[in-house]
């Protein structure tokens, strides 16, 4: 058996240790220990987690590396941000905007993250995003899966030429239907505004996938019509909810009734630690909250939940470097998930989950899977998390794209190692418990 690419050595999510992957013709075709073959390549796992790549489900890639054009957001709020990217809107050319995105993209492979599922604001009658992140989907698409979602920024009926967008924009190719109901000018018209993107989605048999109660306001209810009609309109497993932030500061009654109502409707949840943490509570002195919605009650509960980056270096956040693994950290400390199966919980909320979301095909560390893989410098999925282990080798179709060197200090201490490893401090009880 001649393959192209033979990983040896590997640790697995699910804990199986000392695996090889053997790839050939951009597939997996075996996953076993001991496997002898030729190889175009050999990669040497030496024993760390070799995990299929990171996904972001819930990314603004128009907005990503424009911080300061043409100014600061000085509140750090929702509402300046979207002001601020008002006034940039404008001044974007189709040119700056690809040009922007596939240096994010180029950041993203660096860090393992080969599949993402973007917004692209569509308030903009010339559709500047929308022409930029076209290209840039079919540019990227030997390396990264780029989706697209169809984002009335502005509000779907408050902004009048919002729907029309939304539909030339669908037309144009973008996948995935958008929206913002708690933008709208009123409760009512957020509902509606709900009813009609689902109804869209369901007529052109595309998913949906809404920002839905950004906010702190614990009655901003529009995640209960996104389940209504996600099941009225058969979109059960085609139904996202973004952000779901009202969910934090809503009363308990209500959330026991409504969780049950989102597992029912097959209906998603993506949170965004890193923004959550920082955008919502602005209103309060303290106690401050944290706003992110409520990821362990959500799970209990059977519903699919991932976390997404949002932002990295734009109008609504100054931070971010396209690595997973810290959205992960945040998303598990800020939800309080710390036991060991909370933690691996949260690995696979940046991995398998929005793969799911995203309804990627061929996803997974399975014979037959695309060989798409990332070699962390960890032992396992909590290990990676702790360390926001270093990508030694990113894989896409049995070939590598992007390779580190290993994170290693050296030491001047008399009586103490030369060199230290981060990934070599196992906890104390041990470890190979995936
Ligand atoms: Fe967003």
């Amino acid at each position: 058996m001649s393959l192209d690419l033979l990983v040896k050595n590997a640790t697995l999510p699910d804990g199986r240790t000392r695996i090889d992957i053997a790839c050939r013709d951009g597939r997996i075709v075996a996953v076993e220990p001991g496997i002898e073959a030729e190889a175009g390549r050999v990669v040497e796992a030496g024993g760390h987690l070799v995990s299929p790549p990171f996904v972001d489900s819930h990314f603004h890639m128009d907005a990503t590396l424009s911080l300061g054009l043409p100014r600061m957001n000085e509140s750090g709020t929702l509402l300046e941000g979207i002001a601020l990217w008002g006034e940039l809107k404008p001044l974007l050319t189709v040119e700056a905007v690809v040009e922007r995105a596939l240096a994010y993209c180029d950041l993203a492979v660096s860090q393992g993250l080969l599949a993402i599922r973007s917004h692209v604001d569509v308030c903009d009658d010339r559709l500047t995003g929308v022409e930029a992140l076209l290209e840039v989907k079919r540019k990227v698409a030997p390396y990264l899966d780029l989706q697209l979602v169809a984002f009335p920024q502005d509000g779907l009926f408050r902004s009048p030429t919002a729907e029309r967008n939304l539909l030339r924009a669908l037309d144009m190719g973008v996948d995935v239907v958008g929206g913002i109901p708690h933008f709208e000018r009123t409760m009512d018209d957020g509902a509606r505004s709900v009813r009609r993107l689902c109804e869209i989605a369901a007529e052109r048999g595309l998913m949906v996938d809404l920002h839905c109660d950004e906010s702190d306001d614990p009655m901003s209810r529009h995640i209960e019509t996104l389940a209504y009609e996600a099941q009225r309109l058969g979109l059960q497993g085609r139904a996202t909810g973004s952000h779901l932030t009202s969910m934090h500061s809503m009363d308990n009654y209500y959330v026991s009734k409504l969780l049950p109502l989102i597992a029912e409707a097959g209906v998603s949840a993506i949170a965004n630690p890193l923004i959550n943490i920082t955008i919502q509570g602005r209103h309060d002195t303290y106690p401050k909250r944290r706003g992110q919605t409520r990821v362990p009650e959500l799970r209990a509960h059977g519903v699919t939940v991932a976390f997404g980056h949002d932002c990295v270096m734009d109008p609504w956040y100054s931070m971010g470097s396209g690595d997973m693994l810290e959205v992960a950290s945040m998303g598990t400390h800020v939800a309080q998930m710390m036991s060991r199966d909370d933690m691996r919980y949260a690995f696979d909320c940046v991995t398998a989950h929005p793969a799911r979301i995203l309804g990627l095909e061929g996803y997974g560390l399975a014979p037959g899977c695309n060989a798409d893989f990332v070699l962390l410098q960890a032992a396992d999925r909590i290990e990676a998390i702790r360390l926001r282990a270093r990508r030694l080798a990113v894989v896409r179709r049995g070939r590598v794209i992007a390779e580190s060197a290993p994170a290693l200090s050296r030491l001047s201490l008399e009586g103490r190692p030369e060199m230290i490893d981060p990934a070599a401090y196992a906890p104390a009880a041990g470890r190979a418990q995936g």
